[in-house]
């Protein structure tokens, strides 16, 4: 399975998947990982691990779409089963979601669908809620709104600020988007009518 990432910084996820197929946990393999900013330290990462990267600074184009048709036509040089969002911080058009939908996932920093956008662990720490998590999901035209297909959660601690609680959900993550990226490679995974399946059944996400 070939896969691309996207980002648009540290990149600790895109790292959590060259560590997993290193280890022999995931057989696949990265393509190519694009940015939109430069000075991404993933990119720095991508390198190190001999990967093809390219930078899209999406301030180059005038519009949403244009600046996705100069992604697409990069993705388009690979042979691509799976493309990762991964810390990548631009909203996608309908264009290029249609054009990988079924093979385009994404991590969010909250307990889907709580949460949506931005500022996920201010927001639950404001909401005085008990606990956090991430979620990978199946991207479509919704933002942070397509089928989850693994959830990870952390009780949220009296002491915690936006930033301890981040560092502990990105632990988590680190853990959930290869394993959800492994049922993709292993076949186990797919998008269908609207849900995520695995092994052929609708994916329940646990209540509480
Ligand atoms: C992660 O928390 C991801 O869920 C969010 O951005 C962060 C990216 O981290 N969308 P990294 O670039 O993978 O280190």
């Amino acid at each position: 399975m070939n896969l691309a990432v996207l980002i648009s910084g540290g990149g600790s996820n895109l790292q959590a998947f060259i560590d997993a197929i290193a280890r022999g946990e995931l057989d696949a393999n990265i393509s190519l990982v694009l940015s939109n900013r430069a000075e991404a330290y993933g990119l720095q990462r991508a390198r190190q691990a001999n990967i093809d990267t390219r930078c899209i600074d999406h301030r180059a184009y005038d519009n949403r779409e244009n600046f996705d048709r100069a992604m697409l036509d990069a993705l388009r040089a690979y042979p691509l089963d799976l493309v990762l969002l991964a810390g990548f911080m631009r909203i996608l058009s309908p264009l290029f979601v249609r054009a990988y939908l079924g093979r385009l996932m994404n991590i969010h920093p909250s307990l889907l669908p709580k949460y949506p956008g931005l500022h996920t662990h201010q927001r639950a720490l404001e909401a005085a809620d008990r606990e956090a998590g991430a979620s990978v999901h199946f991207v479509t035209e919704e933002l942070d709104g397509g089928p989850v297909i693994v959830q990870a959660r952390t009780p949220i601690l009296e002491t915690d600020n936006a930033d301890t609680l981040a560092a502990r959900v990105l632990e988590q993550e680190h853990r959930i988007y290869p394993l959800a990226v492994r049922w993709f490679c292993e076949g186990r995974l797919r998008l269908e009518g609207g849900s995520a399946l695995l092994d052929g059944k609708p994916i329940r996400l646990s209540a509480g």
